[in-house]
């Protein structure tokens, strides 16, 4: 289970990234990085997580024409990222050369290319925020699955959706592509600006690869206690 918790240090504060990372040592082995904690660590950060027995998800969500994704996939696939994710809404080229570009990366530098990933819609979206926010009539379930698909067909080893999604994804994607779950709230937690959610234990029951899981931990009054019983809660799934 421990592999499949994925903590976000969602903060640009050096010292308590570095406190929240020795307190989670143990217990612990994947922590996301986006925008916050990577002004503060930048790519410095993912050999200094790696030499801890620690793997990187960077969070950066790439979203722009193709040449530049493939430019950044490549820069963060030298530096060791081990999960990167871009929008899927980015289309099928921009994916492509994605996947192209971490292949090419990881021959060169003789390291394991990264999981790529492709973020369909985010948690924070609901079915009303989807349709006022996108103008689309579809549902947005539909839209998950054709983004998984997309991203499927591009060479992506999974996306990131809620865990209301997983059921849907699986069946139009195999068992085989990556599930990975943000949108996690144990009861006892605030939902936060969070609208897709279920508990860590239900997320792993719908057959969840990876849960993310920011808040609750890192704003927890002890974050070590809160990433054990959410782990003890995957566990008992
Ligand atoms: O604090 P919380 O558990 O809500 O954090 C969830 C993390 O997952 C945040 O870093 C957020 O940016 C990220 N995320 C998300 N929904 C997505 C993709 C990423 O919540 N679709």
């Amino acid at each position: 289970m421990k592999d499949q918790l994925i903590v976000a240090l969602d903060t640009d504060d050096g010292e308590d990234i570095d406190w929240m990372c020795t307190t989670l040592a143990e217990t612990v082995r994947w922590f996301k990085i986006g925008f916050q904690a990577f002004s503060t660590l930048g790519t410095d950060g993912f050999p200094w997580l790696s030499a801890r027995g620690h793997k990187v998800f960077l969070d950066l969500k790439f979203h722009d024409i193709p040449n530049t994704v493939a430019r950044d996939v490549d820069t963060m696939t030298k530096h060791g990222a081990n999960m990167i994710n871009m929008h899927a809404s980015g289309g099928l080229e921009m994916m492509q050369a994605a996947r192209n570009s971490a292949d090419d990366a990881a021959y060169k530098e003789n390291i394991p290319r990264p999981i790529l990933l492709g973020v369909t819609l985010l948690t924070s979206i609901d079915e009303t925020g989807f349709q006022q926010n996108f103008g689309s009539e579809r549902e947005l379930t539909k839209q998950v699955v054709y983004l998984a698909q997309l991203a499927q067909e591009a060479g992506l080893d999974g996306v990131v959706a809620s865990p209301l999604e997983i059921e849907p994804i699986r069946k139009t994607c195999g068992d085989n592509f990556l599930i990975v779950t943000p949108g996690i709230r144990p009861k006892w937690a605030e939902s936060n600006d969070q609208r897709r959610i279920t508990t860590p234990a239900e997320a792993i029951n719908k057959g969840a690869d990876y849960i993310v899981v920011g808040r609750p931990i890192i704003e927890a009054d002890d974050p070590l206690a809160a990433a054990e019983m959410i782990l003890d809660e995957m566990r008992g799934a």
